[in-house]
C-alpha cells in the first residue's frame, strides 16, 4: 500500500505536465484553451495548423504516462506500476496546476498502456487508426479503441490492468461527453479541421 500511494503521486506529478499548453505557449501561439475545442490535447493543437507541435504534444503526453509506469515498476515493483498509470491519467485529466481542468486523457491512456501491456496498446492503435481512417473523427476513434481495450486486456490475461482500464475508459468517455454530443449532432469537426 505505501508503495501504491507513492506510485500514485509519482504518476500524478508526471501526468499533470500539460504538454499541449506548454508547447503552444512556447511556440507563441497563445493559450490553446482559447482555440478550437479548448482542449489541451494533440487533436486540438493540430487545429492551430502546426503539425509538428501536435505530434510533439502527442509524444509528450504519451511519454509522461509510459515513463511514470516504468519508473514505478523499476523502483517500486510491478504492482505499483498500475497505481502510477492511474496517477498519470488522473494527473493529465485533473491537473492541480490548471485548477483540475486538464485534457481528455487519450494520449496518456495509450502511453501507460504501451508500458503496461504493449500487445493491448497495439490493438488500441489498430482500432484507433481504422476508425480514424474511416470516419476522420479523433474522438470517435478514441471512444471505440478505449471501449475495446479493457476486453482485450482481460482476454490476454492482464486482469489487474483490465480492471484499471475499466476505470480509465469510464473517465475518458465521461471527458468526451461534449464530443459524443457533437458526434450525435454531426457537428464534431473532422481531424485537422478547425472547429465549426
Ligand atoms: O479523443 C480526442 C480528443 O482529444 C478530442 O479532442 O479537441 O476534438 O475535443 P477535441
Amino acid at each position: 500500500w505505501p508503495q501504491g500511494v507513492v506510485a500514485l503521486l509519482i504518476g500524478y506529478l508526471f501526468g499533470s505536465i500539460p504538454f499541449g499548453l506548454l508547447l503552444t505557449r512556447f511556440a507563441g501561439l497563445g493559450d490553446i484553451r482559447s482555440i478550437g475545442s479548448g482542449n489541451i490535447g494533440a487533436t486540438n493543437v493540430l487545429r492551430t495548423g502546426n503539425k509538428a507541435l501536435a505530434a510533439s504534444t502527442l509524444l509528450g503526453d504519451m511519454l509522461k504516462g509510459a515513463v511514470a509506469v516504468l519508473v514505478a515498476e523499476v523502483y517500486l515493483g510491478v504492482d505499483a506500476s498500475i497505481y502510477a498509470a492511474l496517477g498519470a491519467f488522473v494527473g493529465h485529466v485533473f491537473p492541480v496546476w490548471l485548477r483540475f481542468r486538464g485534457g481528455k486523457g487519450v494520449a496518456t491512456y495509450i502511453g501507460c498502456l504501451v508500458a503496461l501491456a504493449p500487445v493491448a496498446a497495439l490493438f488500441f492503435a489498430v482500432i484507433w487508426g481504422m476508425t480514424a481512417i474511416l470516419y476522420r473523427y479523433s474522438s470517435a476513434a478514441a471512444l471505440a479503441a478505449s471501449a475495446a481495450t479493457p476486453i482485450v486486456l482481460w482476454e490476454i490475461g492482464q486482469h489487474k490492468v483490465a480492471l484499471l482500464y475499466c476505470i480509465l475508459s469510464a473517465i475518458l468517455w465521461y471527458r468526451h461527453s461534449e464530443n459524443i454530443r457533437r458526434l450525435a449532432n454531426r457537428t464534431e469537426p473532422r481531424i485537422g479541421q478547425k472547429k465549426q
